[in-house]
């Protein structure tokens, strides 16, 4: 479904591909504050508790606390890693321009900073949930290639009528993902990293069934786009989720079609469960 607003292509100002210029020097001293506050936070936060990768690509990319990030700079580096590109979008984007970007692996991020009273809860995302949350895993050569698929994934999904389905697998995966390490669970979520209460919540609080991975249980089941998750999913690796997603998703839209939904609380037989929640937070 395609709001009225998308019908007639790109607002004023934007390329037809959605795309604008991030234009950094226009951001303000306030802007940049606002960037280094959230930094410091989840910087403090993370280490332990996000997946390596995620770490590593922070690093790689030199994303440090000075202020927000040119993507001039940022891309030079980015690309030389996994031939991805961050470009600067005005807020959300149609779907199949989203994913007709991810297809050519390009990621497209808001231009815009929240308010300081916007630190912990924001509507639309932001460039720091973004560029903070998203592109450091990018700069992973197994995620990066998942990334490049799902855009691919996800415009023959709008043919064929499923997109709700694999919008769970984006949501449970890129925006809420766990990650099982020898070390305990890790975050890899861009939702998580990015949220000072969620990265506390997704991997300690007794509310949330934590789950392993399984993909077609993954794309049954519902998500809140409201509050911190009911469900995480756990992987076992980047790779396991490259190789499952790398298959023909045909045939399991044909047995989507044919499954109900599992309710957002519910663990099945099937499921291995690292944790069963209390749900306490979710009533
Ligand atoms: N392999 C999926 C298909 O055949 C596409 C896809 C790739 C979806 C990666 C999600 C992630 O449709
Ligand atoms: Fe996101």
């Amino acid at each position: 479904m395609t709001p009225d607003r998308f019908i007639s292509g790109p607002p004023e100002g934007c390329r037809p591909d959605w795309t604008i210029d991030q234009d950094w020097a226009s951001y303000t001293a306030d802007e940049h504050r606002v960037w280094v506050t959230l930094y410091e936070r989840q910087a403090a936060l993370l280490p332990g508790r996000a997946c390596e990768p995620f770490l590593k690509g922070l690093e790689a990319l030199d994303l440090h606390g000075e202020g927000i990030p040119d993507f001039h700079e940022m891309n030079r580096k980015l690309n030389a890693l996994t031939g991805w590109t961050v470009v600067a979008v005005p807020g959300l984007v149609p779907d199949e321009v989203f994913f007709e970007h991810l297809a050519n692996r390009r990621f497209p991020a808001g231009r815009f900073i929240r308010r300081p009273d916007q630190l912990d809860y924001l509507e639309e995302p932001d460039i720091f949930h973004d560029v903070f949350g998203h592109v450091p895993m990018l700069t992973d050569p197994t995620f990066a290639d998942y990334m490049k698929a799902y855009g691919e994934g996800g415009l023959r999904a709008t043919r064929l009528g499923r997109l709700h389905n694999l919008a769970r697998l984006y949501w449970y995966t890129v925006e809420f993902g766990l990650m099982e390490t020898p070390e305990g669970l890790r975050i890899y979520g861009a939702g998580i990293v990015s949220s000072r209460g969620e990265s506390e919540f997704s991997l300690m609080d007794p509310s949330p069934n934590r789950l392993g991975f399984d993909l077609v249980r993954v794309m049954r089941t519902p998500y809140r786009i409201d509050d911190f998750q009911q469900v995480y999913f756990v992987l076992p690796s980047l790779q396991r989720l490259l190789d499952d997603t790398l298959q023909d998703f045909g045939p399991i839209y044909d047995l989507l079609g044919r499954l109900p939904d599992i309710a957002i609380d519910a663990i099945t037989p099937d499921d291995r469960v690292f944790t069963r929640g209390t749900q306490a937070h979710a009533v």
